[in-house]
């Protein structure tokens, strides 16, 4: 039955208090970094335990600013799972880091400890584990072998807003987590990007990057010649966010542990359903599918709802069905190494990373977002249903 609806995989909900919050700031003297950049980046650090947040225009220039405060250069490998966002490898490129990739655990989707172990060098100077679709990744292991190896760990939990594992969303063990608000995420600022740290040496090295490395604080000063006096004293970009999407992000944020909630509600209906039919993996939960409350010890933050087929489907099909009937599944996503790119310039082929491409050969990611409206997640399931009636 086709009809005509048009369920996304991901989208924002825009409250009039958003507007609102929007509107004041254009109503302001403080367009770009003001009073409102201050209040978005205490009250998101303060939530995630952590000390300091800088903000940046979006994830990848959060990520990329994480890479440069961890003192990437030329000849340094970065460590990451093949299953994210080509952003997460990308940014250490920036810096003239060559990502090596440490294969998947395909019990969590999330890259495999001890593959971690396998890949690590003398050149290692990061390894940045990806929360996948808001699962939160193990950094209290991953810590371990970072301090053994004396290198960095960039979170990137760009998908993972909110997450916790075991208690905690892991400031004690990364030094550096990077946040995302692209509107598919959990809080949409339009663009907008965040690195969270406990180490006030690298949170000012994240706030210099952000504003072409100036500064005006009288104890870095070479020099002082009067109130308009500032020095630039490292290399920095034009990374700032602007207040008007600050506004915004203060404003959803308001809403982080409802919308975490209603996520976690969808996730459970998927899984309860989903469950019965064959060949189809769930994603990996940390038992917490309903969120009574924020203080919950262990909390997928279900950015995506990774769904796995087993090999007995046509993916592409699936695929193709789910569209033509209104469902705009996504698939999340094509291992990075893959990429011509990364073939051309690593040497990287197909082969190489064994679970990322069973997992990618069966992923599909269903609708997911926080304000779906329940009939379109009965027509989603009828959907399949009917649809594995003829498999
Ligand atoms: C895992 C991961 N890291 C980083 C990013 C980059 O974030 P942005 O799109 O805000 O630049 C994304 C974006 O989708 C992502 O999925």
């Amino acid at each position: 039955m086709k009809n005509d609806r048009r369920i996304p995989y991901g989208k924002q909900t825009i409250l009039p208090e958003d507007i609102d919050a929007v509107v004041n700031v254009l109503k302001s003297d403080f367009l770009t970094q003001g009073p409102k950049l201050k209040i978005f980046e205490e009250t998101v650090a303060s939530y995630h335990g952590a000390k300091y947040a800088v903000a940046f225009a979006n994830g990848t220039a959060a990520l990329h600013g994480a890479y440069y405060a961890a003192g990437v250069v030329t000849g340094d490998e970065i460590i990451t799972s093949p299953i994210t966002f080509v952003a997460s490898a990308n940014a250490a490129i920036y810096c003239g880091g060559k990502p090596v990739f440490a294969d998947i655990d395909l019990n969590t989707n999330c890259i495999s400890i001890e593959e971690i172990e396998k890949k690590l060098t003398p050149s290692t100077k990061v390894i940045t584990p990806v929360s996948l679709a808001g699962y939160p990744v193990d950094l209290k292991k991953i810590k371990k072998i970072a301090d053994e190896a004396e290198c960095y760990i960039i979170h990137d939990a760009a998908h993972a807003i909110g997450s916790k594992n075991n208690g905690t969303f892991g400031m004690e063990y990364a030094d550096m987590a990077i946040l995302s608000f692209h509107p598919v995420k959990h809080i949409a600022t339009g663009e907008g990007g965040m690195v969270l740290t406990n180490n006030e040496e690298l949170y000012r090295k994240l706030s210099l990057f952000r504003t072409h490395g100036i500064t005006k604080s009288p104890e870095l000063l070479e020099d002082n010649q009067g109130p308009w006096y500032y020095e630039m004293i490292s290399l920095g970009f034009n990374y700032r966010m602007t207040d008007i999407q600050a506004a915004l992000g203060i404003s959803q944020f308001k809403r982080i542990d409802n919308n975490l909630r209603q996520r976690n509600q969808i996730a459970k209906i998927y899984n309860e359903e989903l469950l019965t039919l064959d060949g189809m993996i769930l994603p990996p939960n940390v038992g917490f599918e309903i969120l009574e409350d924020a203080s919950a010890r262990s909390i997928h933050s279900y950015h995506l709802y990774t769904l796995r087929l087993e090999s007995f489907y046509d993916r592409y099909k699936v695929y193709a069905y789910l569209h033509e009937h209104g469902i705009m599944a996504q698939i999340h996503y094509i291992p990075v190494h893959l990429q011509p790119y990364y073939r051309q310039h690593f040497g990287y082929q197909k082969g190489d990373y064994p679970n990322a491409e069973k997992y990618y050969n069966g992923e599909i990611s269903l609708p997911m977002y926080h304000n779906m409206e329940f009939g379109d997640l009965e027509y989603i399931i009828d959907t399949i249903k009917r649809m594995t009636k003829n498999y």
